[in-house]
Order: C-alpha cells, then structure tokens, then sequence
C-alpha cells in the first residue's frame, strides 16, 4: 500500500514554519496541491510577513510541486474565508484541511488576564472553527473530507504556565467529537493531532539530545496517514514525536450506580470514590448518548426506548 495526495488539494494553515512547513512538503511531495497559509508573525502572534509563506511555497515548487500561498490570519473569520477561497480559485476544491497555526502566551494563571486569554484562543480554538466552517461546505458538497486538528499535550495533560493555551488545545477536542458526527454522512473524517517537534515554539525548552531527536519531520507521517484517502477513522487523537506515536482517548470508569429512587448523600459519593475513580474497566464512548445509554441500561429496568438527547 502507498499513500498518494495525487488530485488532492490541500489547505495547512500557519504552514510558513515548525510542524506546518513539514506537513505542507510532505503532502506536496506526495502529489497534493497545497496552499501554504502563514501570516508570518512572531511565537506571540504579533507582526507579519508574506516571507515564511513565500519561502515554502519556493520550496515546494523547486521540488517539482504545486502550492500557492496565503497570509490571511485564520483568527479573523474573513481571513479564514479567503484562505478556503485561496484554495478553490487556485485548484478548484479542498479536500485536506490542517489546522496547524499556532502562538504561545505562556504565563501563570496569577498574571493571566483577559487579553492574554483571548489572544491565544483566536488563534487555536476560534481560528480552527473558523477555517474549518469555510472548508465544510465545499467538502460537503463534494462528499470529501480529512481534517486535521491540532491539539496538544499540554491541554490533554496539562502544562504548567499554559491556562490559555492548554485550553484552547483541549477545546479540539470537543470540536473533533462533534465534527466526527456531523461529518460522517458526508465522508468528512476529523482527526486530532497532538504533536511533539523542536520548532522556534519549543526549541529553548529542550535539552540538545531532545532537540535532535523531535525533528518535525517525524510528526507529519502521522498527519499524512489522517489525511489520507487509507484512513476512514475518524475522532481520534494521535500523540506524535520523535518516532513514537499512539491514541489519545477520554475514557470514562465503569462508575458506581446507586441505588436509584434512594437519597444520595455527599457521605455516599465519599464512600464510593475510590470506586468512582476506578479506572480497571475504563471505557470510551462514542458520543454523549451512549454514555446516557449506558446510565439507563444500568438503572431503568428494560431501559428506555428511542430518545435524542443533547
Ligand atoms: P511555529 O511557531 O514554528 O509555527 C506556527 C506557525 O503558525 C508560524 O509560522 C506562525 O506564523 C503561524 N501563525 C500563527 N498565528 C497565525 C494566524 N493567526 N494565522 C495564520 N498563521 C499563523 O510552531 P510549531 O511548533 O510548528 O506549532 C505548530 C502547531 O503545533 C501549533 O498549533 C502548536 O500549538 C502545535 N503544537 C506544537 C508543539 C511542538 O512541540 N512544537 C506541541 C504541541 C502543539
């Protein structure tokens, strides 16, 4: 089996740099059209400079592929509407969307304030939705979709001095989950990336050895294999770095179920908690029903019949 982007038109947002010049030349040298977004701005998110996008856009095209740039902010919702547009008039579609573009305003929760916040939730969470709103319709219509989020460690595990950054990453998460269902009928596939790589992001946080060894290069094989017509999982997040890769996943205890009619005292959940935290016989669900599912199984006798919940 090879994996070919032949006929594939593919968007990487904050492609000018780091993991997203990686994923774009990967894509680009397995047959993709790519449109390179980056706005060109510093770690912070501050200034601009068509030079990165133009600069992997050259590269692409001296190794005998086909990209144009864009440096529209994907923060700005018409910005993001151009990139999708940036696309459609160049190679006439999207089938891959990357949302990879990034900033860092790292500082403890102490000294957070609103703007601080909200910067980096534009660019992460907002920016995410609001490419990702441009392209759906284009690869609803034409029943084609991978999509590729990136999240991060530092929301799935937690990162001290990133309250900001951790969640917005983590929100890509219940993006995705969401997304894995309303794309489903439409051959829409979303997945999540959270990757580790020496990038000017990361670079001065690592020792040498680690710097040698997180080489961007070895993340986006990962992001290939998501965007690829092979892959029909959708919803899953893959931890990538330095050669290793594995799934993430929210997973839930097996619970305790008290008795139901019975009053429940807080001494009661006390009681059980260790129980409650129990994680020997975790399990995913695949949507909020089959959790609510697995509540009424347990403790409405025949259970209940057919029911929407949101
Ligand atoms: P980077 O700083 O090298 O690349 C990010 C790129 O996004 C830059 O070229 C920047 O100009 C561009 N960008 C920033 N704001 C933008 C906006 N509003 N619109 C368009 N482009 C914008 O950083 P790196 O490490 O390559 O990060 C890529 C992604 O991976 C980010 O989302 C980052 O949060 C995530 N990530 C990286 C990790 C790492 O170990 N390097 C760890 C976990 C997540």
């Amino acid at each position: 089996m090879s994996i070919s982007f032949d006929g594939r038109v593919a968007i990487v947002t904050g492609a000018g740099a780091g993991l997203g010049r990686s994923h774009a030349m990967l894509l680009a040298s397995r047959g993709a059209k790519v449109v390179v977004n980056d706005l060109g701005g510093a770690v912070d998110g501050t200034s601009g400079s068509a030079a990165p996008a133009d600069k992997v856009v050259d590269e692409i095209k001296a190794a005998g592929g086909e990209a144009v740039a864009n440096y529209d902010s994907v923060s700005d919702p018409a910005g993001a509407a151009n990139i999708v547009k940036t696309a459609v008039d160049a190679f006439g579609k999207v089938d891959i969307l990357v949302n990879n573009a990034g900033i860092l305003r790292d500082r403890s929760f102490t000294k957070m304030d609103a703007e601080t916040w909200n910067a980096v939730v534009a660019v992460h969470l907002n920016g995410t939705a609001y490419v990702t709103m441009a392209a759906w319709p284009v690869m609803r219509e034409n029943g084609y979709g991978r999509i590729v989020l990136t999240a991060s460690n530092s929301g799935l595990y937690g990162n001290f001095g990133q309250a900001n950054y951790g969640a917005a990453k983590a929100g890509m998460v219940g993006l995705m989950n969401v997304l894995k269902q309303e794309g489903r009928k439409y051959n829409i596939l979303v997945n999540t990336l959270a990757p580790m790589a020496t990038t000017r992001m990361t670079e001065e946080l690592m020792p040498p050895e680690a710097v040698k060894l997180l080489q961007p290069e070895l993340v986006s094989p990962g992001v290939a294999y998501l965007c690829s017509e092979t892959n029909e999982e959708s919803g899953i997040v893959l931890s990538a770095g330095g050669g290793y890769f594995a799934r993430i996943q929210v997973m839930g205890s097996e619970g305790v179920f008290m008795e139901p009619g019975t009053e429940v005292t807080p001494e009661m959940v006390a009681d059980q908690f260790a129980k409650i935290c129990d994680m020997s016989n975790a399990q995913n669900f695949d949507s909020s029903t089959a959790e609510l599912q697995y509540l009424f199984s347990k403790q409405i006798k025949g259970g209940v019949g057919h029911s929407h919940f949101s």
